[in-house]
């Protein structure tokens, strides 16, 4: 991963330096001197090139004064330069140096806040999953290993990268887990991995087929019985309140739970899905993804606050145990549930994992992820996850944080129980069935199954189906595995229950 360091600003007389520069602005601080040192130079080929600072402008000079290559790239208006534009800016070097094995920014005329997030969005820009190429030539690959960051106050920049390079651990760790592919992560193998977090201080409890039997966890049990690989779940607690006394550390009191869709691969089960594309199902354990990346996030920036993060881990496959359409289950909350379709599986799986973390936990929020739904993508696009809660403003400081770190929601409708959307989930011969309404207003009704399960308490559900992967790169997330969510929540505690 690119190493992000920062240190006194002073011209470096080697190497590859980046020249930010605001639009209109004239050079200053170290940028003037190296003009200085290039006799004018600089300034000269900006104006030849004709710059003017634009965001994402750039002028290349390479080999003057001893200096390999001098990269100047606009910044764009800096009044209202915010932290998201600066990790943009952070990308882009990212992007223009990707062949350079080290260079240093010229962040001296910026605050350090700033440069913290220039290094922020380069790491994550920098992303890369190469475990399985063995045939990579060099000049495919990714070699921009280090960046220093060249500010007036490095002590004061470092602390405040600290708790973001934290955050950036934790969206390559959910970058991680979603790119495997099903063969290698199946549920008791993503199950093993969330235990590199307790390493972070946080406690880890792994729940095998066996004890989820114990506890009743039909619903969830049922999407895996097609399959060889067993299911599991995974309680993380991140313990970060200060609680003093053992009692309150041992059941902390209203904590924050975030509770991840894990389908390790989701084939559609009995009611199996058409061949092309279906390998996209191999990230339909985003959620899970997104709620263990969120955790290593918290814990690796020592968040002050108590929050529980629940994952469901399951394979959906067809075969002859499989569950059959028509079959009913019996769910951890004693609601029994008429399979109608086995592919609107994520639903079936949260259902237990939502009442669990309510019963054992009585959480402040429940907010939880899933790849939930097509018609989320239908929707809304790759723009924007869909949110639905039954909390107005939980849901309002959701979007706030999702505009601040560049994750989009948009507020779907979910009616009180009793209403349309919900009464199609009534089935014949059970308490519930898993589907209803037909194609219309899918996202709404998965929603409405969801709720079904959360007793009226502050809850919120973000469908990430189309944001979970892309398939072309933006700004500080290359294409791939997106690790959306993970960020938006750590900005969501940061910001409400940190202070
Ligand atoms: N994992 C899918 C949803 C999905 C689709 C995620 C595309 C990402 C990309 C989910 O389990 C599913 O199959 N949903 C069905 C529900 C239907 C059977 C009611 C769907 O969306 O078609
Ligand atoms: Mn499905
Ligand atoms: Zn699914």
């Amino acid at each position: 991963m690119l190493d992000i360091a920062f240190a006194k600003a002073a011209l470096p007389k080697t190497g590859v330096v980046v020249v930010p520069l605001a639009e209109g602005a004239a050079l200053s601080g170290q940028a003037a001197a190296l003009d200085k040192l290039l006799s004018g130079g600089l300034t000269a080929a900006l104006q030849a090139a004709e710059f003017t600072g634009k965001k994402g402008q750039s002028v290349n000079l390479y080999g003057p004064a001893g200096l390999k290559r001098v990269l100047a790239i606009g910044l764009g208006k800096t009044e209202g330069f915010s932290p998201r534009l600066a990790e943009e800016f952070g990308g882009a070097v990212q992007v223009a140096l990707a062949k350079e094995a080290a260079a240093a920014v010229l962040a001296d005329t910026l605050d350090e806040k700033s440069a913290a997030h220039i290094g922020l969005g380069a790491r994550l820009r920098g992303y890369r999953f190469d475990k399985y190429r063995t045939t990579q030539k060099d000049d495919e690959k990714l070699k921009l290993a280090s960046l220093k960051i060249l500010v007036a106050d490095p002590a004061k920049a470092k602390a405040a990268y600290a708790p973001l390079q934290a955050v950036a651990e934790g969206v390559e760790l959910t970058r991680n887990l979603v790119t495997e592919p099903a063969n290698v992560l199946y549920p008791e193998e993503f199950a093993d991995r969330t235990e590199a977090l307790k390493k972070l201080g946080v406690k880890v409890e792994i729940f095998t087929k066996k004890d989820l039997e114990k506890l009743g966890f039909g619903s969830l049990l049922s999407v895996g019985l097609g399959t060889a690989r067993e299911s599991r779940m995974v309680v993380m607690q991140w313990l970060g309140a200060g609680a003093k006394d053992e009692a309150k550390k041992k059941k902390p009191k209203a904590p924050i739970a975030f509770i991840g869709k894990g389908v390790t691969f989701d084939t559609g089960g009995i009611s199996i899905k058409p061949a092309a594309g279906m390998e996209d199902m191999k990230w339909d354990m985003a959620g899970a993804g997104a709620v263990t990346g969120l955790m290593a996030a918290l814990a690796g920036r020592k968040a002050k606050v108590d929050a529980i993060g629940l994952i469901g881990l399951v394979e959906n496959m067809p075969s002859g145990t499989a569950t059959r359409p028509g079959d009913v289950v019996t769910s951890y909350s004693g609601q029994t549930i008429e399979i109608l379709n086995t592919d609107a599986e994520g639903r079936l799986v949260l259902a237990d994992v939502l009442y669990y973390a309510q019963q054992r936990f009585s959480p402040k929020y429940m907010v939880d992820m899933a790849t939930l739904t097509g018609a989320i993508i239908v929707g809304l696009g790759h723009e924007y996850a869909g949110l639905f809660s039954n909390d107005d403003e939980l849901a309002d400081k959701l979007i706030a944080a999702g505009k601040a770190t560049g994750e989009g929601l948009w507020r779907m409708p979910l009616a009180p129980l009793g209403e349309s959307y919900d009464k199609n989930l009534n089935s014949p011969i059970a308490d519930v069935q898993n589907i209803g309404g037909g194609r219309a207003g899918g996202s709404i009704t998965a929603a409405q199954f969801l709720q079904r399960f959360v007793n009226g308490k502050p809850w919120a559900h973000l469908d990430i189906a189309g944001m979970a992967w892309a398939s072309k790169d933006a700004p500080t997330t290359p294409k791939g595995a997106t690790a959306f969510g993970v960020r938006l929540l750590d900005r969501w505690v940061a910001d409400n229950f940190e202070g």
